[in-house]
């Protein structure tokens, strides 16, 4: 069962906390995933982009945005000039959450005890990055950065200060873009998208 205040030895590094990630019990999404999906890039990192939660391809493989949503986030990032290998790229929750549909595994959204629990996870990430900025792609990264509920379109595009913590900076999920049918919104949108990810390019 979950153990949300399980106990962890000391944690003193991001490796260490990769390793540890795996034995988490703190929320039920551990049970039916394939493992953890830690965040992946190099400690140096100076922007942190957190999404949402591993989809069916990330849990399969161990890394953050492989799948489809992963693969248009490359194409942004090399768009606004960002080097995906020189920033650090994590989730808000750590396993995969889905409901199986046949052969398929559907993509349930976290809820906020998941959130909640996974945090603890994300607060060793950023304490270890000591990132320039941290960018929230999704009202799920908003709601565990923050730490409330926001409406993406109010706080979207300007850096938020946060006294001792590093800024945040929200935009959208990559796969909202994927969700638009009409053609000349999908292009405003991914343009948008690609102006946020320079304007975080200059903030780092
Ligand atoms: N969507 C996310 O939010 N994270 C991933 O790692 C992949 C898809």
């Amino acid at each position: 069962p979950a153990d949300p205040n399980q106990e962890n030895p000391p944690i003193e590094s991001l490796a260490e906390a990769r390793l540890s990630v795996q034995a988490c019990r703190r929320c039920d999404l551990y049970a039916n995933a394939t493992q953890a999906v830690f965040g992946e890039g190099p400690a140096h990192a100076r922007i942190l982009f957190v999404g949402e939660q591993p989809g069916d391809q990330e849990d399969l493989a161990g890394k953050p945005f492989v799948g489809p949503a992963g693969r248009l986030f490359d194409q942004c990032l090399e768009h606004a000039a960002i080097d995906r290998t020189e920033v650090f790229v994590t989730n808000a929750v750590k396993h995969f959450k889905f409901e199986p549909r046949g052969k398929r595994r559907l993509h349930k959204r976290p809820d906020a005890s998941e959130i909640a629990a996974c945090r603890f996870w994300l607060e060793l990430e950023t304490e270890f990055l000591e990132p320039a900025v941290i960018v929230a792609l999704g009202a799920t990264a908003a709601r565990s950065v923050l730490g409330k509920v926001v409406t993406i379109g109010k706080v979207r595009g300007a850096p938020i200060k946060r006294g001792n913590d590093p800024p945040a900076f929200v935009t959208i999920h990559p796969s909202y873009l994927l969700r638009i049918r009409d053609r000349e919104d999908a292009r405003r949108e991914r343009e948008a998208f690609e102006a946020d990810l320079a304007a975080i390019r200059d903030l780092a």
